[in-house]
C-alpha cells in the first residue's frame, strides 16, 4: 500500500500519530493526517489539567474535538494519559493521601467513563517507573499514597470502559534494562494476580540508534500475555531513517506488537524543539524516515 495507515493494516497494524487539537484547522496537517494514519493520540488534549481543570469539574472540549475528528476519518484512538506524575491540574498537584487517592481514582472513573467505548486503548498510567538502576517507582505525589495506586487505576479503568485495552506506557524502557524489568516484574504480578492489564506501551523517543535488544524487549512482554504497541516514536539524530526501519521491523517481527505512533506529523510539529525527528519536515514532505517506515511496512 502507499500510505502508513494502510501499509500497517496489511499486516494487522495501525500506524498513529500524535494530534493537537488546535492544528485541526491547519489545511495541510490535516492533510497528511488523513491521508496517511489511521489512529490518534491526543497530544495533551485528554491529560488530567486538560480533562478536570477544577476538582469535579470535566472539560472535554478540545479532546471531543480529536475523537470526533478520528471517528469521522474510520481512526482509532489511543487515550493518553489518565493518571500521570506531570500535567497534573494544580489542585492535583496540592494534594496528598487518601484525598488525592480518591480525586485521582474519580478521575479515572469518569473520564474512562465520558469515553467508553470509544477509545482503542487507554494509557491508564503514565511514567511511575524510576529512571537509573533501581528498577522501582518514580517518587510523585500519587506514588506517595501507596504502592497499589497503579493497581486501583488499572480496576477503575476496566469498570468504567470494559473493551478499552489498558495500557501502562513509559520511557527508557527501550532495550532490557533496570527500569524496563521493573516494569515487566510488575506486569507479571499483576498478571498473576488478576489485575486488569492489555497493553505495555513503549514511548520509544531516541536519539541515532536504538538498543540491540528493542525487538527481544518488546518480546519478552509479549510473552507475558500483553500486547505491545510503540506509542510516542520519534527519533532525533543523523541515523534516522536507519533506525526508524528498525524499530519498524522489530514491532513487525513481534506478534503482539499491535502498532505504531509517532509523536507528531511535521517536525515543527514536534515537542523535540530543533531535533527534527519527524517523518516529514517542516513543509509537509515526505522525509527518507517516511521512505524507511513505509518501505519496511
Ligand atoms: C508532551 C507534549 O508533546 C508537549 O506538547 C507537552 O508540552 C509536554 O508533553 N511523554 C509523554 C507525552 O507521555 O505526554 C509527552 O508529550 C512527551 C513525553
Amino acid at each position: 500500500a502507499s500510505t502508513l495507515g494502510a501499509s500497517a493494516a496489511e499486516k494487522g497494524r495501525y500506524f498513529g500519530t500524535a494530534v493537537a487539537a488546535h492544528k485541526l484547522s491547519d489545511s495541510q496537517y490535516v492533510g497528511i493526517l488523513n491521508r496517511e494514519f489511521n489512529s490518534v493520540t491526543a497530544e495533551n488534549e485528554m491529560k488530567w489539567d486538560a480533562t478536570e481543570p477544577s476538582q469535579g469539574r470535566f472539560s472535554y472540549t478540545n479532546a471531543d474535538r480529536i475523537v470526533n475528528h478520528a471517528r469521522a476519518n474510520g481512526m482509532s484512538i489511543r487515550g493518553h494519559a489518565l493518571l500521570w506524575h506531570a500535567q497534573q491540574p494544580g489542585w492535583a498537584q496540592n494534594m496528598s493521601g487518601s484525598a488525592l487517592r480518591s480525586a485521582a481514582i474519580n478521575h479515572v472513573t469518569q473520564v474512562a467513563s465520558y469515553y467508553r467505548g470509544r477509545i482503542h486503548s487507554w494509557d491508564v498510567v503514565n511514567e511511575a517507573f524510576a529512571d537509573g538502576s533501581s528498577g522501582g517507582r518514580r517518587d510523585s505525589n500519587l506514588q506517595r499514597t501507596g504502592n497499589d495506586w497503579i493497581e486501583a487505576a488499572f480496576r477503575a479503568a476496566r469498570a468504567a470502559d470494559p473493551n478499552a485495552k489498558l495500557c501502562y506506557n513509559d520511557y527508557n524502557t527501550d532495550g532490557v534494562n533496570a527500569k524496563s524489568t521493573g516494569i515487566y516484574n510488575m506486569v507479571r504480578d499483576f498478571k498473576a494476580r488478576g489485575v486488569p492489564i492489555d497493553c505495555v506501551g513503549f514511548q520509544s523517543h531516541l536519539t541515532n540508534s536504538v538498543p540491540g535488544d528493542y525487538q527481544a524487549n518488546l518480546q519478552r512482554f509479549a510473552d507475558l500475555g500483553v500486547d505491545v504497541q510503540i506509542t510516542e516514536l520519534d527519533i532525533a539524530g543523523t541515523n534516522q531513517a536507519a533506525v526508524y526501519d528498525t524499530v519498524t521491523r522489530a514491532c513487525l517481527a513481534v506478534a503482539r506488537c499491535t502498532g505504531i505512533t509517532v509523536w507528531g506529523i511535521r517536525d515543527s510539529d514536534s515537542w523535540r524543539t530543533g531535533a527534527n525527528p519527524l517523518l516529514f519536515d517542516n513543509n509537509g514532505n515526505k522525509k527518507p524516515a517516511y521512505t524507511a517506515v513505509l518501505n519496511a511496512l
